[in-house]
């Protein structure tokens, strides 16, 4: 009988390399086409029972914030359906379950602090419902899930064309001597795969399910993290400030998290995204 071994679901986007790097062959990932979200519970038993998991990551969302405004059925399958009916099948088969949220389950309340696990959510914008939903739907479903809030991922890469990290357009556009186009009135919580998926794992040998925040420590605009960028990778290029109001998508200044729960129960917090970005940055595809 073969080893057990977790299932990736979402496996070409770039927290589902990560995991898919890390864990190396105590994994198999499920791409769109082996496995997509929002077609039933039995559509998922037919794939996933024959793997016989030993836990399943769903790293899978429809992440396109302003094309969830206008694309809201496809939207709610990926980010709200299909997660409720994965959780529904876990929680059946007793698969532990990792699943992903996102800290714009905030913002419509317009408080200008970190969140907690603690605080109620209240999305602006469709991409924000969805997963809110999807979550939510999650938890309820199953005793053994984790929900995991992260934000502005970077530090993998994405097989999915056009799909590069915030880190990787910013450094390709200054290589190529174009502008970078960044608002400054988000606050942001950069945040690593790299420092991300280690501590999912943790949670996961510790069985510490329910809803947690991950994100990498500090805040900055998206002008501070691209200015920083610029300096560690020693490019240069214009920055120009756009408005993030001229967006389809309404996004809130204030979503950023705290890791309230991480840091109570956890001895060491995650780095700072300056340290995170440092790193990074001296990746040989960068220097
Ligand atoms: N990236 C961020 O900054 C960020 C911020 C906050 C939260 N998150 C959350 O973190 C998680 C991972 O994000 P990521 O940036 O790694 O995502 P990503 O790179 O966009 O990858 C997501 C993958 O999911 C696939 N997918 C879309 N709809 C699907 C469906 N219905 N069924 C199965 N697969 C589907 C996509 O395939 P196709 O490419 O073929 O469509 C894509 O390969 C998600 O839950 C996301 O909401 C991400």
């Amino acid at each position: 009988m073969p080893e057990r071994r977790f299932v990736v679901i979402g496996a070409r986007g770039q927290l589902g390399q990560e995991f898919l790097r890390v864990l190396g062959e105590r994994a198999v990932g499920l791409d769109r086409s082996e496995l997509e979200l929002g077609h039933g519970v039995e559509a998922l038993a037919r794939v996933l029972a024959p793997l016989r998991p030993v836990a399943i990551i769903n790293a899978s969302a429809f992440n396109q914030v302003d094309a969830a405004e206008t694309q809201r059925r496809a939207a709610l399958a990926a980010n709200a359906l299909g997660p409720e009916e994965l959780a529904q099948l876990c929680a059946q088969r007793d698969w532990p379950l990792v699943h992903f949220s996102t800290d714009y389950v905030f913002g419509a309340d317009e408080l200008a602090r970190l969140r907690t696990e603690a605080d109620p959510p209240a999305p602006i914008n469709f991409y924000g419902y969805s997963k809110l939903i999807g979550e939510t739907a999650v938890l309820r479903a199953h005793p053994r899930a984790l929900a995991i809030r992260v934000a502005h991922l970077f530090g993998g890469h994405s097989l999915a064309a056009g799909r590069a990290n915030l880190v990787e357009r910013f450094v390709e556009l200054a290589r190529q001597g174009k502008p970078i186009y960044a608002t400054r009135g988000q606050v942001l919580n950069p945040t690593s795969v790299i420092d991300l998926v280690p501590r999912c794992l943790e949670l996961l040998d510790r069985q510490d399910y329910g809803l947690f925040h991950l994100t990498g420590e500090g805040t900055c605009s998206a002008i501070e993290f691209a200015n920083e960028v610029l300096r560690l990778s020693g490019l240069a290029t214009v920055i120009v400030e756009v408005d993030q109001d001229a967006r389809p998508a309404r996004r809130a200044r204030h979503t950023a998290l705290e890791n309230r729960r991480w840091n109570t129960t956890h001895t060491a917090p995650l780095p700072h995204w300056r340290e995170s970005l440092a790193s990074y940055l001296s990746q040989p595809q960068f220097t």
